[in-house]
């Protein structure tokens, strides 16, 4: 496991990155980890973009993601144009099969809509199971957080400790806004979800995502049966 970074070490790297641009920040980090650190995409707009960026830095760089076997049909065929397009394999991490015919057996396959401790059961077996799979061998990871996504995002920084996986965490677009991410996408012509055109601004599992109206919140169509607060998976607890 990665050695613990210091809260003053992370404040620390913070500060000398503050003015980096993404790509710089990644080829960094790229270069002192190197095959010790994935980018962990949902094929979102922001993971497409680091996903491109980091292939420019390094053709064999590492992108992993969790097939929870409820996202979109639409997702999954990103996912075979992502490959296709930049020539890549992206690693798939799926659900253990006991575990997950356990609970689907016992608490039904549409658990998630009964109880918030249901709905994190579901994310629990489904994503941060094979997560903690993925980490095997790596010292950091990079994700897609924007800090403008969610109340749930408001205090997060570009680099952070995680605790709760004894990993660096990486998060190059945490300042970027929806806008700068989709200029990236168009100009450089990156791969992404055609959900998106029809009303769908963040995706994650079929049965937990619906389309947002205009005007309304980005993330308002992730669990909306719950509230904001509670609208995330697990994957960016911030226990410290
Ligand atoms: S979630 O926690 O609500 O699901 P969101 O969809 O906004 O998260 O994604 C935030 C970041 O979490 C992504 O940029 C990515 O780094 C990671 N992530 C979320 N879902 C997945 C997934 N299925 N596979 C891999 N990484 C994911
Ligand atoms: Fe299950 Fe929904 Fe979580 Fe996907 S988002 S793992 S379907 S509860």
């Amino acid at each position: 496991m990665q050695e613990k970074y210091s809260t003053s070490e992370i404040e620390r790297l913070n500060a000398e990155f503050a003015a980096c641009p993404p790509e710089e920040l990644l080829r960094f980090f790229m270069g002192k980890f190197g095959g010790r650190i994935a980018l962990s995409s949902s094929l979102s707009i922001e993971d497409q973009t680091i996903t491109d960026m980091m292939l420019q830095i390094d053709s064999h760089a590492r992108i992993f993601t969790l097939d929870t076997g409820r996202l979109f049909p639409e997702t999954y065929s990103l996912l075979d144009r992502t490959n296709l397009h930049y020539n890549i394999r992206i690693e798939v991490f799926c659900p253990d099969t006991e575990a997950l015919q356990r609970m689907v057996t016992e608490q039904g396959v549409n658990l998630f809509y009964e109880s918030l401790e249901k709905r994190h059961l579901c994310c629990q077996v489904r994503k941060l199971e094979p997560l903690s799979r993925a980490f095997t061998g790596l010292d950091a990871w990079i994700c897609g957080l924007r800090r403008s996504q969610s109340v749930t995002r408001d205090g997060m920084n570009r680099i952070e400790w995680d605790e709760k996986h004894g990993l660096l965490k990486i998060n190059p677009l945490i300042d970027w806004t929806e806008e700068q991410t989709w200029e990236y996408i168009r100009t450089r012509h990156v791969p992404y979800n055609k959900l998106h055109d029809q009303g769908f601004p963040s995706i994650g599992c079929q049965p937990c995502t619906r389309a947002v109206k205009e005007g309304e919140d980005i993330r308002s169509g992730r669990w909306w049966w719950e509230s904001p607060e509670h609208r995330e998976c697990g994957l960016h607890s911030r226990e410290r």
